[in-house]
């Protein structure tokens, strides 16, 4: 029987290839990226190196387009059976900063690329289909510093959970994994080791998450077996305190 296919947009950064990683068992993964294409290049030969299939795309899902030419590309794989959106960022002005710049940014990043990717899963996924989008412990916490983020992440969260209604009768589930602090080189990026030594003590676990726990999560979102959970968001902290 033909292999499904499953599309990662942002599939070639920190979670997204912990993502793709683990689908790439049983689907043939398009990789989505934008600035990093080399990375998720050497993501697609390793996954195609380990007797997987596997294709890059570059385009920017903050774009009608963008998020089209990453939909054909899935489709042109296989059934499309699963959609995750690992496309995101955050950056911490004080909300006495704000421009109209700096919020259409991450709303573009973050919600914009997050309606567009359900409006499209909600056209193309095949019935009994898998969508599930990343938002932030920040939708809830509302940390100081993160205006724009939560907002955007309290949106998709929000987003999500109209598709889910509307997809339903087809089958597919539409859920939210919420990660909280996840060791990726975007946060060792933007993060100074003594706020990540803070977060990291700030969860049960007592650790930063790694992405490969953050796929596990999103992982169980994509089985058979979670066909009777959707419009849920899935908290995947660690157990933040
Ligand atoms: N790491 C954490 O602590 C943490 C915590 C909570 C939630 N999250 C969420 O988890 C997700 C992944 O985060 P991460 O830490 O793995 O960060 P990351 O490595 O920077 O991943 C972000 C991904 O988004 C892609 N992307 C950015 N702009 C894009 C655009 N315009 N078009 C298409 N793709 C674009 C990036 O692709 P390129 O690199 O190719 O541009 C990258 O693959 C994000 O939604 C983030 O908000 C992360």
């Amino acid at each position: 029987m033909a292999v499904p296919s499953a599309l990662v947009l942002g599939g070639g950064g920190g979670i997204g290839a912990a993502v793709s990683r683990r689908l790439a068992a049983n689907h043939a993964v398009a990789v989505g990226c934008w600035k990093n294409l080399d990375r998720a290049k050497r993501l697609v030969d390793d996954l195609v190196a380990e007797g997987g299939t596997a294709q890059v795309v570059q385009s920017d899902a903050t774009s009608e387009a963008g998020v089209g030419v990453a939909f054909d590309v899935a489709e042109e794989l296989g059934d499309l059976r699963v959609v995750v959106h690992c496309v995101g960022g955050w950056d911490y002005p004080r909300i006495t900063d704000l421009t109209e710049q700096l919020i259409d940014d991450s709303l573009a990043l973050n919600l914009r690329s997050a309606l567009l990717a359900l409006r499209e899963s909600a056209r193309r996924v095949v019935d009994g289909g898998r969508i599930v989008l990343l938002s932030s412990a920040a939708a809830q916490l509302a940390p100081a510093r993160q205006s724009t983020y939560a907002a955007a992440k309290a949106g998709l969260e929000a987003a999500a959970r109209v598709a889910a209604k509307q997809v339903a009768a087809r089958g597919i589930t539409v859920n939210v994994v919420r990660p909280g602090a996840t060791d990726t080189e975007t946060l060792r990026r933007g993060t100074s080791p003594k706020a990540i030594e803070a977060m990291a003590g700030s969860n049960a676990m007592r650790r930063l998450g790694t992405p490969d726990d953050i796929a596990g999560a999103v992982l169980m979102l994509c089985t058979a077996d979670s066909g009777w959970v959707t419009g849920a968001v899935i908290d995947a902290t660690g157990g933040l305190t």
